[in-house]
């Protein structure tokens, strides 16, 4: 792997030729690197000039306003985070980051309950900026339907039926938008913007600015930029996908350094990941597919659970320990090494 393609999405609209092209070289771009950016995605410019510049309108928020939603008020892990609250491998994240979740009802969790349903609830939303919430619900929806458009076209390059990773996401997804502001590295400790990891769930949609930073690892252990190219989201896959197809297709490992020389970089990050009460499936490929592939590796620190729901809490627990110790204290054992 030295090169990230560029896919465009708009070829699943032409002719059937044009189609399994399409979905031939997603399916590619999927085993072999893991990683590729999506053009052609017909969401429009101005929605997404909306998006970016109500989420720099967040970041510029003053501190206090910011303050009134942060994560360690929301069992759900939902709110705003200063930079280094985060870890990642144990180390602090430098990155601000504002997490949002699908809008659903909260559940009293009991003993008895899996303590992935606590998961579920309300965003938190700032006051001072009340344009952000539709917005926000807005991007959440249209990159849910993208996200699809390009499980279902993964699933026939596959050589499974369209509907097969239905199931696994199920009526309700786990949908999570996660702004980010990485600050100048003058300003963190260690340039660690975010650590190396790969996602948890099925499909991950980054929209980038114009600085680069996000990094992916190759096959030989080197590191190589995902610059920013305009027009299109760079898309990876979760172990989720990985899981479920024993390796076959690649949850990378990525990246970000701390932005040099420039103030800041801002992404938006969409995540679809399954729906919490659902068990990964592992998906029979056919031989043509699968011979002489590597097996999946799996970090033994952390050994991925089939259980979407605990593997996803799992995360959070780990990602975020002040919201676990504050609402979570009898699972310990779950995030604590
Ligand atoms: C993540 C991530 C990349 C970015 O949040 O999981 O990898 O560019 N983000 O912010
Ligand atoms: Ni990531």
């Amino acid at each position: 792997m030295s090169v990230i393609p560029v896919l465009n999405i708009s070829m699943l609209n032409g002719g059937i030729d044009e189609k399994n092209k399409f979905i031939s070289l997603l399916t590619k771009a999927a085993h072999d690197v893991g990683f590729f950016y999506l053009s052609g995605h017909a969401v429009s410019f101005e929605f997404l000039k909306k998006v970016r510049e109500i989420t720099k309108r967040f970041f510029d928020l003053p501190e206090k306003d910011k303050l009134l939603v942060s994560m360690i008020n929301s069992p759900h892990f939902r709110g705003y985070n200063i930079s280094g609250n985060e870890r990642t491998n144990g180390k602090a994240d430098w990155r601000e980051q504002f997490d949002i979740g699908a809008e659903r009802e909260p559940y009293r969790l009991t003993d008895m309950d899996p303590i992935w349903l606590g998961l579920h609830g309300h965003n938190q939303w700032p006051k001072s900026l009340p344009e952000l919430k539709n917005i926000m619900l807005a991007y959440n929806d249209t990159l849910t339907g993208i996200s699809l458009k390009l499980l279902r076209a993964l699933s026939l390059g596959l050589g499974l039926p369209e509907n097969s990773f239905d199931e696994i996401y199920g009526d309700m997804p786990n949908e999570h938008v996660k702004l980010i502001r990485y600050p100048s590295c003058r300003s963190t400790k260690d340039g660690q913007g975010v650590g190396a990891h790969k996602d948890s769930g099925l499909l991950t949609l980054i929209l980038q600015d114009d600085s680069k930073g996000l990094q992916v690892k190759t096959g030989d252990n080197k590191w190589i930029d995902v610059f920013p190219i305009p027009d299109t989201f760079v898309v990876n896959l979760g172990e989720i996908l990985e899981l479920a197809t024993n390796g076959y297709l690649k949850a990378t490992i990525h990246r970000v350094l701390s932005p040099i020389g420039q103030e800041e970089r801002i992404s938006i990050a969409y995540f679809l990941g399954a729906s919490l009460d659902s068990i990964v499936p592992v998906f029979e490929l056919t031989k043509t597919l699968t011979s002489g592939i590597s097996l999946i590796e799996t970090d033994p620190n952390n050994p991925l659970l089939r259980n979407v729901g605990l593997n996803y809490m799992k995360g959070r627990l780990r990602s975020h320990p002040d919201v676990a110790k504050k609402f979570y204290s009898k699972w310990s054992n779950l995030y604590e090494k």
